[in-house]
C-alpha cells in the first residue's frame, strides 16, 4: 500500500506517554517482584491515571501529572492486594526513566534534518517529561517539549492543544500531530491539527468527534507521511 501523505506540514508535535515512551516499561522492570500482576498492574495504573486527569479538569482540581500518577499507582496497588512502599518507589522511579520506542531517536533526528520542527505536548509535568527526554536522549532532536502544567489543565481541554499553536507560531492545519492515544488523537483532530494515529496495540477506532487522517501502527513511516526524505 502506498505511504499515505499529509501535505503542508512544518511541525510535527508529539503526545508522549504511550507514544514516544512505553508506559507499560516500569510495571514491566518488576515483572520479577510483580510475577503475573504486572500486566494488571499496568492497565489498572495507566486507566485510572488517565481518568483522574479527566476528572479532575472537570472538577477545577488540578494537581501535576506526578502526584495523579502517585495516586494512580496507590489505587492499582491497593485494588491488587499489593502493599509495598519500596516496590512503590520503585515503580515511581522507573516511571521518570520509561523505555522510549526504539524508532523514536531515528524518526526525530530525520524530521529535524528535513527543516521539520519538532516538540512534545504532554500532560507530563516538567520535571516527568525532562527526565524522560534525558533519559531516552532525545533532548537535541526536540525544539520544544511542552507541558500543559502551565495551563493546569489536562487533554483533552482545546486549550491545551493551542500551546503547541503558541509556542511554535504554526498554524493547525500545518502541524501533524502524533498520538497513540486514540482519544488524545481525537482531541487533537477535532481541534484542528492533522493527526497520525499511532495505533500501536491494533486498537478499535473510538467513536469520538475528529477523524484522524492516518493510521499507523509505529512512527517508522512519519517522514515519508509528512514529506521528508527519509
Ligand atoms: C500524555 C499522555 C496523554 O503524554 O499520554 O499527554
Amino acid at each position: 500500500m502506498a505511504t499515505p501523505r499529509l501535505e503542508g506540514i512544518e511541525a510535527c508535535v508529539f503526545d508522549a506517554y504511550g507514544t514516544l515512551f512505553d508506559v507499560n516499561a516500569a510495571a514491566q522492570h518488576c515483572a520479577a517482584e510483580l510475577g503475573d500482576s504486572w500486566q494488571p498492574l499496568a492497565e489498572l495504573w495507566r486507566g485510572r491515571q488517565l481518568q483522574y486527569t479527566w476528572l479532575r479538569t472537570l472538577m477545577g482540581a488540578y494537581v501535576d501529572f506526578w502526584q495523579v500518577t502517585g495516586e494512580a499507582l496507590d489505587f492499582a496497588m491497593e485494588a491488587l492486594g499489593l502493599s509495598d512502599n519500596a516496590l512503590r518507589q520503585r515503580l515511581m522511579d522507573l516511571y521518570l526513566q520509561l523505555d522510549a520506542y526504539p524508532e523514536v531517536a531515528q524518526v526525530l533526528r530525520e524530521l529535524q534534518a528535513g527543516g521539520m520542527k519538532t516538540a512534545i505536548l504532554s500532560n507530563g509535568s516538567p520535571k516527568m517529561l525532562q527526565a524522560a527526554v534525558d533519559n531516552a536522549g532525545i533532548g537535541g532532536d526536540l525544539d520544544a517539549v511542552i507541558s500543559v502544567d502551565q495551563l493546569r489543565a489536562y487533554k483533552t481541554v482545546p486549550a491545551v492543544y493551542q500551546l503547541a499553536v503558541d509556542e511554535l507560531s504554526i498554524a493547525p492545519g500545518a502541524i501533524s500531530f502524533q498520538s497513540s492515544n486514540a482519544w488524545d488523537a481525537h482531541a487533537g483532530s477535532h481541534f484542528g491539527f492533522k493527526v497520525v494515529w499511532v495505533n500501536r496495540f491494533g486498537q478499535a477506532r473510538e467513536r469520538l468527534p475528529g477523524d484522524p487522517d492516518v493510521e499507523t501502527d509505529s512512527l517508522r513511516d512519519l517522514p515519508a507521511i509528512v514529506g521528508v526524505a527519509g
